[in-house]
């Protein structure tokens, strides 16, 4: 696939996987994109998965009609990108690697060699050029890890964006970008919401025709539509108008609190997500949480804390530095509930979160006064 008439798309489908990066379901399997720029030198960009490395050779050797690469630039050393670079390296013993320091430092880690005879140390700014295709490096420090650059080529107008604008799914199958590159990003990168801020900035100085990421589709058309999803999500702005309820019911009653809360909201016009945390994917609610501007985090009191599923939805927020948002309580507790307090605790660090003044207490099953207290959460979450 030509993605302009010296590049070309040279990666690879895994639908074989089972969870990527050993936690995230991926219906639709994987893309590990990797491209060839063909230039007076040949430059490779990034390599693919290990268990992929025979078919992205190939690709190589198609796309190049027999002609051998001069480089093989590595923007990022987590293993779905750099697991093949030894594989390469054995391939095409003139090619030199051209990556930051950090990454070369990495690959002594998962290789035991750096390839020092044949490293190409670059940072910021440096450039390299193929003849009419000039490469410049720009650090990406945390998105994802610290080691990463990405490229710009002045030549086509394309950034190589490395694991920014990617997504999870296979390229051979169609689906929305936004609902599954949403997941990828706040579940893989949201912690890094300064950082990724931070080469957006460096990112809107280029004149950027294409986006050439490492996962998902190339994006060639309507390119402010998804860098404003990322200036969003990385500012842990409202993308969305609406509340989450994300809950936990042992035996049903919490639930049934839930239901009625989303159909008073709906009945009010106000878009509602329900995600009961022990059954859905775990990182579409993380991703929801994110989403909208509300959130209502109803669980029962568990072992004189909360239950596990919500304890560990609430760990995925504040690790992702969860903020701006709106939060609403709703406990269940048998004989001392104790589920908001706990909640609250949990959420004692994050920045600017505004506590609904109507909270929820179920005394096991919902009562005339608690019936109340929906009412009114309801009333307060839709204003
Ligand atoms: Fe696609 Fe951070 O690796």
């Amino acid at each position: 696939m030509n993605i302009t008439n010296d590049i070309k798309y040279i990666g690879v489908n895994d639908h074989k996987i089972d969870l990527f990066e050993g936690q995230y379901i991926v219906p639709n399997g994987m893309a590990y994109n990797s491209y060839a720029i063909i230039d007076e030198k040949i430059a490779i960009m990034d390599s693919v998965d290990v268990n992929f490395s025979e078919e992205w050779l190939g690709n190589i050797e198609a796309a190049l009609d027999g002609k051998a690469p001069d480089y093989l630039i590595v923007q990022h050393m987590e293993p779905d990108h750099s697991s093949s670079i030894r594989h390469f390296a054995e391939k095409y013993p003139e090619a030199k690697i051209v990556s930051s320091s950090k990454a070369f430092a990495m690959m002594k880690g998962f290789f035991g060699t750096d390839f020092i005879e044949r490293q190409i140390v670059v940072g910021e700014g440096d450039t390299l050029s193929l003849g009419k295709h000039n490469l410049t490096f720009v650090t990406a420090p945390m998105v994802h890890w610290p080691e990463v650059i990405v490229t710009y080529d002045s030549c086509d107008k394309v950034l190589f964006s490395a694991d920014g604008f990617g997504k999870f799914g296979a390229l051979d199958v169609e689906e929305d970008w936004a609902c599954e590159a949403r997941r990828y990003y706040i579940g893989i990168v949201g912690k890094y919401g300064v950082q990724t801020q931070a080469l957006l900035k460096k990112a809107a100085g280029l004149d950027i025709k294409i986006i050439c990421p490492l996962h998902g589709p190339v994006l060639k058309e309507n390119l402010e539509y998804y860098i404003n999803l990322y200036n969003i999500w990385s500012s842990y702005g409202v993308e969305t108008d609406g509340v989450v309820i994300a809950y936990t019911s042992v035996y049903g009653n919490t639930k049934k609190a839930v239901m009625a809360l989303a159909e008073k909201l709906e009945e009010k016009g106000v878009k509602v997500a329900l995600n009961d945390l022990a059954r859905c994917d775990m990182a579409e609610a993380v991703e929801d949480a994110f989403r909208y501007g509300k959130i209502v985090l109803a669980t029962t009191t568990y072992n004189a804390d909360i239950f596990p599923f919500m304890k560990e939805f609430i760990n995925h927020l504040t690790e992702r530095n969860f903020q701006n948002r709106t939060v609403a309580f709703i406990e269940n507790g048998s004989w001392a509930p104790m589920a908001t307090k706990v909640m609250k605790g949990m959420l004692e660090k994050s920045k600017n979160l505004t506590y609904a003044e109507n909270e929820v207490k179920i005394m096991s099953a919902l009562n005339e006064e608690s019936e109340k207290q929906l009412d009114a959460l309801a009333q307060e979450l839709c204003k």
